[in-house]
């Protein structure tokens, strides 16, 4: 017995190098016990033909809009209907284009747009294609839709560039498809397909930022993003629009969310200013309290007299700027609190002090390894001074219960 015994999946194939992997993601998913039935793009057979495609899934293999034979047998709307999930593998830049947009200019196109059924999407393509922000706004509304993604990973692409493009491995496209089935009911009617924040914007900031000292050297801190990048993608998944702003850090950009990347404490304060309005503005990076006093263009160079006096000015309070504006303050405002000690008396004061709605206080002293590790323990602290401390666990697990808890607070849209 498969996984996916007696399930109907039909299949789009992109035209992307990564074609060729969704020849063999055919043969996992009829091992799983699903049958498969494929659709290909006028690119995808670039790169595979329709007979591999059909040889392996043992029925015929679609390509033509106005194919007067199919319409009259199997046309497009029976394409978009007669299956239990639709999976686009490699879903190339163009055709996550033609979706978030409803065109349909093409079958495998107009079967996207035709369909109720549940979607999953694998996307593959350069890196730059994919960090390109047209292709993460349409992302982003794609995931809006109700849409399931999975990957891209990260690892070296066809071009030897190296980054987020990569498509899921065939094994993982299948487990996301029996995920994905496992919800159960079709896109239109699902519970969980993120409607816990649809309609909402919410603007995350994460990592650090980076103050420079000369053209070459910078004063940073420890923090990783993963926090941040963790309540992005869950929010995204639970059907916000999501502004993630980032300092320079190594992590993917989550699926679904439209990055802005900087660098200093005031690039920062701009971009939140910049992507306002927000209906939820989570403040999760660790953005630097001060920064030198003064920037040369030229590194500064070792001399006789000894290091250089290094002065510091303070930055922009960017949770207080934001949380004391007059105008256009998101309604829910969250702070992060990272202390080495006296973590719930810290956050308590930081909470009258900055005006936000809720902190969300850790400790991060070196042994509790939160900064950059994979675990966290957090408190969350409310204006009126209600306490709830969770246990520690996983930065994606506190994330999901952060949205949750942010769903309840956020007032109606
Ligand atoms: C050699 C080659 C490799 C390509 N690989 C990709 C890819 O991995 N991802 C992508 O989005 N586009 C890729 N493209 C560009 C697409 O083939 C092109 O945008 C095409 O219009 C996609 O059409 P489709 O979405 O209908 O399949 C590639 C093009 C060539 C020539």
């Amino acid at each position: 017995m498969g996984a996916l015994d007696g399930t109907r999946v039909l299949l789009v194939i992109g035209g992307g190098i990564a074609a060729y992997k969704a020849l063999d993601l055919i043969r996992r998913l009829r091992e799983r016990g699903a049958s498969v039935r494929c659709v290909l793009t006028k690119g995808a057979q670039e790169f595979v033909t329709p007979l591999a495609a059909a040889a392996l899934s043992g029925q015929r293999a679609h390509t033509d809009l106005f194919d007067r034979a199919d319409e009259a047998d199997i046309g497009h709307i029976r394409l978009a209907r007669d299956a239990d999930a639709v999976v686009v593998a490699p879903a190339t830049a163009n055709t996550l284009a033609r979706m978030a947009g409803g065109h349909a200019p093409d079958l495998a196109s107009t079967v996207l747009l035709a369909t109720t059924l549940p979607i999953l999407i694998a996307p593959a393509m350069n890196v730059r294609m994919w960090l390109h922000p047209a292709t993460q706004r349409n992302l982003a509304l794609l995931t809006g839709d109700g849409v399931a993604v999975v990957g891209p990973n990260v690892g070296r692409m066809a071009e030897a560039e190296t980054g987020p493009g990569r498509m899921a491995e065939p094994d993982e496209i299948a487990d996301a498809v029996e995920a994905l089935l496992a919800r159960g009911a079709p896109l239109a009617s699902r519970p969980d397909r993120g409607t816990l924040l649809a309609g909402r914007h919410l603007l995350v900031t994460s990592g650090p930022t980076h103050e420079p000292i000369d053209p070459v050297r910078y004063l940073a801190n420890r923090s990783s993003g993963k926090q941040g990048h963790a309540i992005a993608a869950a929010a995204a998944a639970a059907g916000a629009r999501v502004t993630l702003i980032s300092g320079p850090v190594t992590l993917a950009d989550p699926p679904g969310v439209t990055v802005m990347r900087i660098e200093t404490a005031r690039e920062m304060l701009a971009a939140v200013e910049a992507a306002l309005p927000a209906d939820i503005a989570v403040f999760a990076a660790a953005v630097a309290d001060w920064r030198p006093a003064t920037f040369g263009d030229e590194k500064i160079k070792k001399g006789p007299e000894g290091p250089p006096p290094l002065a510091l000015t303070e930055n922009p309070d960017i949770l207080a700027t934001i949380a004391h504006r007059q105008q256009g303050r998101p309604p829910l405002v969250v702070g992060f609190a990272a202390e080495t000690t006296d973590v719930i008396a810290h956050a308590r004061a930081k909470i009258a002090r900055k005006g936000c709605d809720l902190i969300v206080a850790n400790d991060v002293s070196a042994a509790t390894g939160v900064m950059g590790g994979d675990r966290n323990a957090v408190h969350l602290i409310g204006r009126d001074g209600s306490l709830e401390s969770w246990p520690t666990l996983a930065k994606d697990e506190v994330a999901r219960r952060l949205v949750a808890r942010l769903a309840e607070l956020a007032p109606s849209p």
